[in-house]
């Protein structure tokens, strides 16, 4: 098992921009709160999550072909080369999720962006006062964050034996956790 500051590394060996990064640690956060629920181990499932983009800057028209030319050498287990891989399923490949780990990743990834996104809409700007039922809103307004593909989400939760709304739930859960970090813990009014 790697410990979250060799996972940091890492990252930053392929990974320099803020979005990207920002997105790599929210990700992260929700993966931790979801290996609590499905029995996994929070460093591994978390360390997936902060690793899952780490070719994407560098190839972004080969995204998730460059996983193990990344990593492999990094000595990290198959499995996560594996996990890492799924998240394009029937986007960019065929790897289809198949543990819990794996379908935890395809159906986050999108979603944080899109909690995120409703996040920063409000007049809070926190993801700790943000009720799943306003990004269920936001949900049905397909302009709204149009980027974040929300039929990949339904078919993550849906993998995952979840309600969307369940997994709206989750995953604000798990970004709470680590608001302060991800810079949504609201910001203090001028
Ligand atoms: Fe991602």
């Amino acid at each position: 098992m790697i410990d979250r500051q060799r996972a940091r590394a890492i990252l930053a060996k392929h990974v320099g921009g803020e979005t990207l990064l920002r997105h790599s640690e929210t990700v992260e956060a929700a993966m931790r709160h979801l290996a609590a629920r499905y029995g996994g181990d929070p460093d591994e499932w978390g360390a997936v999550g902060l690793l899952h983009d780490i070719d994407f800057e560098r190839y972004p028209h080969e995204h998730c072909a460059h996983v193990r030319e990344l990593l492999g050498a990094e000595g990290l287990p198959e499995s996560w080369l594996r996990a890492i891989e799924s998240h394009g399923y029937g986007i960019v490949n065929q790897v289809k999720p198949e543990t819990d780990m794996e379908k935890a990743l395809y159906a986050v990834d999108e979603l944080t962006g899109l909690v995120a996104a409703t996040a920063v809409m409000r007049p809070s700007r926190s993801v700790l006062d943000l009720e799943p039922k306003s990004v269920m809103k936001k949900w049905k307004t397909p302009a709204f964050a149009a980027g974040c593909d929300r039929n990949v989400i339904a078919r993550g939760a849906e993998m995952l034996g979840l309600e969307v709304g369940e997994l709206v739930a989750e995953t604000i859960a798990g970004m709470r956790k680590a608001a302060e970090a991800l810079g949504l813990a609201g910001t203090p009014s001028a």
